[in-house]
């Protein structure tokens, strides 16, 4: 029976999550989520107060779950940026609780190190690679050599990839999150129907933009919603928004594959679950030879088990942090 845990604790945004990771074999022994989507749909997008009260209630009963394995623990992981800052605190106390109660170290995680060790949940790790990571937060192209050496090459001048697919559903009441349900729609739609402007088409830069597109959805949608919006607009929509987004992404991967073929890329974040995008880069690297890593589809979106994996390797390093020092930071440099 495994002896050396960490307790991983996730509450960046709207996803409440715990699991306990074996230090040795990086198994997982224990992962359980609870989503907020539904109470949130109704608003279009995520309420940080409603998500914060959310997490009040769901982590206790998460944590509950959890007590069988408390002394078999080694640590204490939580994320602490970057996400909202009043579900993040929610983690955040939680996790100093456990500490001071369990006499056990805190290790503070980067949620976005998370996303990119997701790829590694009960696996070795394989680094270096080149990491997209597309969630709800942000766009970037990552240089990952190790779990303390990433650079950043190129992230977006405004909404994220993942943003995009929210506002767009959010214009046409299709509730949150957008990404799936757009998906979905795009499905059953007409591609071509809809001219919509790539994104940074001209521009040399390998660096990412969404309002403007969704700003031409939104002159689209008002155009036809004079004449009484039905649903076949609402998948071809769907559909044309949907390709010009991938696209945009995918012109700038060869851009960046222009410079340097990279052994290893992976794509990462929640919106890495998007077939589409999936698909593109997948026919992208198996033309250049790259070897393409994707995290499993229930890794995709926040989860603690990612949290974990980091951990795992913090837990090696020593990076421990004390109770006193923890902080929560919505933003990182
Ligand atoms: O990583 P994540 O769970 O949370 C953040 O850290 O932001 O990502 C959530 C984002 C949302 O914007 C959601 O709409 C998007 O990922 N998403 C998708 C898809 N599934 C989720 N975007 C496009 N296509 C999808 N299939
Ligand atoms: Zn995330």
């Amino acid at each position: 029976m495994p002896d050396s845990l960490i307790l991983s604790i996730e509450s960046s945004c709207d996803d409440s999550s715990i699991a306990i990771t074996d230090i040795e074999t990086k198994k997982l022994v224990y992962h359980k989520k609870i989503s907020q989507e539904l109470q949130h749909s109704v608003y279009g997008g995520v309420v940080p107060e409603l998500a914060a009260r959310l997490h009040v209630e769901a982590l206790p009963k998460i944590l509950e779950e959890c007590k069988e394995y408390f002394p078999r623990l080694k640590a204490i992981a939580v994320t602490n940026a970057p996400g909202l800052s009043v579900t993040l605190m929610e983690g955040v106390t939680m996790a100093k609780a456990l500490s001071i109660s369990l006499d056990l170290p805190l290790i503070a995680v980067n949620h976005l190190k998370g996303h990119i060790y997701s790829l590694f949940i009960e696996k070795e790790e394989v680094l270096p690679m080149t990491v997209l990571l597309v969630s709800g937060g942000h766009t970037q192209l990552i240089e990952a050599n190790s779990l303390n050496d990433m650079k950043l090459i190129a992230s977006t001048l405004d909404d994220s990839f993942g943003e995009s697919f929210d506002k767009v559903a959010k214009m046409m009441n299709l509730g949150y999150p957008g990404g799936p349900i757009v998906q979905e729609k795009a499905l059953k739609g007409d591609e071509n129907r809809f001219e919509l402007p790539v994104p940074l088409r001209q521009s040399p830069n390998i660096e990412f933009s969404y309002s403007g597109l969704k700003n031409a959805v939104r002159m689209k949608l008002e155009k036809l919603e004079k004449e009484g919006l039905c649903e076949e607009d609402v998948c071809d929509i769907c559909a044309s928004f949907e390709k010009t987004a991938v696209a945009h992404i995918l012109q700038k991967v060869k851009k960046l594959f222009k410079q340097k073929i990279p052994k290893n890329f992976a794509i990462v974040g929640g919106a890495s679950a998007n077939i589409r995008l999936r698909t593109a880069i997948e026919e992208l690297c198996k033309a250049n030879k790259i070897n393409l890593y994707l995290s499993e589809l229930k890794y995709c979106s926040d989860n603690a088990a990612m949290i974990g994996r980091v951990a795992v390797e913090q837990y090696k390093n020593k990076e421990f942090i004390t109770v006193d020092k923890i902080d929560v930071k919505t933003r990182l440099k």
